[in-house]
């Protein structure tokens, strides 16, 4: 059969479908070119929103013609709107011929088996730890040199907004010895980068080896000279991560830190655990640990109840902490979880107000720390095509930063130096200077 597999949602998601990938080749199946010449497709969902989920229902509604013209084509609907909502989604679509959570995806070979003997219309939900086991070297993955490893899938968290406890279940860590193994052999296949995956990966546990030591163990891995990992909890993040980080040279200089709100009453009704001031004591310490890092973080707009006050004290975290980049949503009431009996208070026109305030805000903001580099020279490694197309290149620095920059596929997966010569808000633009140093 041809495959098709389209993907919503995070970094998790993407390397799942990389993985659904790597068991479709096992089996003998190849990917199609475009959904037209597909036999198989895969949707790959996320429900962290109800935009996100509602996409992925009105993208089987128009799937519709294509179904009617080629009865054959069997379409699956895996992911986190798999978890979430099960059976629904057969009585909601008459297209989903599969339903495949995301912890579960080592049943697809028998369930395609099954589809294709038309005895019904196979579902499987259980939340076993298929992901975790999962050999990472057998994922199909894309060009270039970076390579994410899901080492921790789940959270523990009680977050009262977050549906990712529902969907991906409690947390389970890959044993350390594996994961410095396929490390070893990404390696060999080729690959620079390697980025850690769990949705709470600094609460990575594997016995006595915490995230710190299992950095400290793939430091060792010859050829693998960026090591990152994502999504990191403000809890969890311990003075010996900061260690690591600040010790281990492959370690890349960039985190990930999602701080949701400013406001300290906000943050207590979301149950994120930790205060304003914590926050704060925490990206000093990290900037202090590594004075270039490079911060991100998300940020919910409108949470149920907030007001303009406790918006403004996120506002003000954002001016004092000055991001390199924000990821901010408005809040989105999830079926099941807690936040929602406080209902939805703030309205709608408000929530998209606070959006836009805060992102010109931090738009301000990423110009002016960009900006700051402009004539510097920032070491790259080349990934892939810029977005801007022709022939210019893309590239990532050890804080995170694109750059785009003039040259030849011949440089992709190299490391090299590039002199930024102008800045936006979300990019670099440069020119490539010096050969590479491998
Ligand atoms: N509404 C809006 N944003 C949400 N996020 C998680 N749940 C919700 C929700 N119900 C955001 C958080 C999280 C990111 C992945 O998505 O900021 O860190
Ligand atoms: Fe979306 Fe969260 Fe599931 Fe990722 S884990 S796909 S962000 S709901």
């Amino acid at each position: 059969m041809r495959y098709l597999i389209q993907t919503w949602g995070c970094q998790m998601n993407t390397h799942d479908s990389e993985k659904l990938a790597g068991i479709l080749e096992a089996l003998g199946h190849r990917s199609a070119d475009d959904i037209r010449s597909a036999d198989l497709l895969l949707l790959n969902t996320c429900s962290i929103r109800e935009k996100a989920e509602e996409k992925v229902f009105s993208h089987l509604g128009s799937l519709r013609p294509l179904k009617d013209l080629r009865p054959d084509l069997i379409i699956g609907l895996c992911g986190c709107v798999a978890q979430q909502k099960g059976e629904e989604v057969f009585r909601r679509s008459k297209l989903v011929d599969f339903v495949l959570g995301p912890r579960a995806i080592a049943s697809l070979p028998s369930i395609l088996e099954e589809v294709r003997s038309r005895r019904s219309r196979p579902m499987d939900r259980e939340k076993r730890d298929d992901s975790i086991r999962y050999d990472a070297l057998r994922a199909q993955r894309g060009p270039g040199p970076r390579a994410f490893i899901t080492v921790m899938e789940g959270c523990n968290k009680t977050c009262t907004y977050c549906i990712v406890p529902t969907t991906r279940g409690r947390e389970v860590s890959k044993p350390a010895e594996i994961v410095l193994r396929e490390a070893v052999a990404l390696s060999r296949a080729g690959y620079r980068e390697v980025e850690l995956l769990g949705q709470n990966v600094n609460a990575y546990r594997d016995g006595a080896i915490h995230l710190d030591g299992l950095l400290r163990r793939l430091q060792e891995v010859d050829g693998i000279r960026r090591l990152r990992f994502t999504t990191s909890h403000p809890t969890h993040l311990s003075e010996e991560i900061i260690l690591a980080m600040r010790e281990c040279p492959s370690v890349c200089n960039a985190l990930h830190l999602p701080a949701q709100s400013g406001s300290d009453s906000v943050l207590e009704r979301m149950r994120r655990g930790y205060t304003r001031r914590r926050y704060l004591d925490r990206i000093e310490r990290l900037r202090r640990a590594v004075p270039d890092i490079g911060l991100s973080t998300d940020i919910i707009v409108g949470y149920p109840g907030e007001t303009r006050s406790e918006f403004d004290d996120t506002l003000l975290l954002l001016r004092q902490v000055e991001f390199d980049q924000v990821y901010s949503f408005v809040y989105s009431p999830r079926p099941g979880t807690d936040a929602v009996l406080e209902g939805d208070a703030v309205k709608r026109e408000e929530k998209e107000c606070r959006l836009h305030e805060l992102q010109s805000l931090q738009q301000e903001i990423q110009r002016r720390r960009n900006q700051a580099l402009v004539g510097s020279m920032v070491e790259v490694l080349v990934d892939g095509f810029s977005r801007m197309g022709g022939s210019i290149l893309k590239g990532r620095t050890t804080s995170n930063r694109v750059v785009n920059f003039p040259g030849t596929a011949s440089r992709m997966g190299q490391f090299g130096s590039v002199q930024v010569k102008a800045a936006g808000p979300n990019s670099l633009e440069g020119r490539w200077i010096e050969a590479p140093r491998s």
